[in-house]
């Protein structure tokens, strides 16, 4: 049988974890409720899905998961601009689209910069000037697909494009409680 003193201490840790990833995923949880309730396009799932892409987020506090946000978003225009090498590359028929892209490239390039002002920001304390670069950041998708729609040419960045907005509401969303 096995004795209470060898039971009691694995209960005290059991019910540490219960309690440290319960108030942890309350924050996770707050912030998305409140993120979702400010923006009508944000659903709380969505907002879920979109921390759960950092393991960090279940244990961040409000200011951790505001930084968080601005890396997830970092790592999405990085990889943007990726996609619009590729897409120079391969467009050799369409000379007409490289000027936008030239464009969107610049602009993810500086919302790289905007971000990791951003994120530095939130570390520091200094809120105001993070949502100044996030805004700044956020403006980068809308200003790239007008290049495209002046042209009358569809973008081939629409999908990135509209995803950075969304996600870029999100940490404005956030950053705007701290
Ligand atoms: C971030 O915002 C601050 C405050 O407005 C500004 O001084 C700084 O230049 C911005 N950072 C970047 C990379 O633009």
């Amino acid at each position: 049988m096995t004795r209470p003193s060898q039971v009691l201490p694995q209960l005290a840790v059991l019910l540490l974890f219960l309690l440290v990833s319960s108030s942890a995923a309350s924050t996770l949880d707050d912030t998305c409720k409140s993120v979702s309730a400010s923006n009508k396009d944000l659903a709380y799932d969505y907002c879920v899905k979109f921390f759960q892409a950092c393991k960090g987020s279940a244990t961040a506090d409000k200011r951790g998961l505001a930084v968080i946000a601005t890396k997830i978003i970092r790592a999405a225009a990085v990889s943007t601009g990726r996609r619009i090498a590729t897409i120079k590359a391969s467009q050799g028929d369409d000379r007409r689209i490289q000027g936008p892209l030239a464009d969107c490239d610049e602009l993810y390039s500086s919302a790289v910069d905007q971000l990791d002002a951003a994120a530095r920001g939130i570390s520091s304390g200094k809120f105001q000037d993070a949502l100044t670069n996030l805004s700044a950041a956020a403006d980068a998708p809308q200003t790239c697909e007008e290049g495209f729609r002046e042209l009358g040419v569809s973008s081939p960045l629409a999908d990135e494009d509209s995803k950075f907005s969304k996600e870029c509401s999100i940490a404005l969303a956030v950053t705007n409680t701290l």
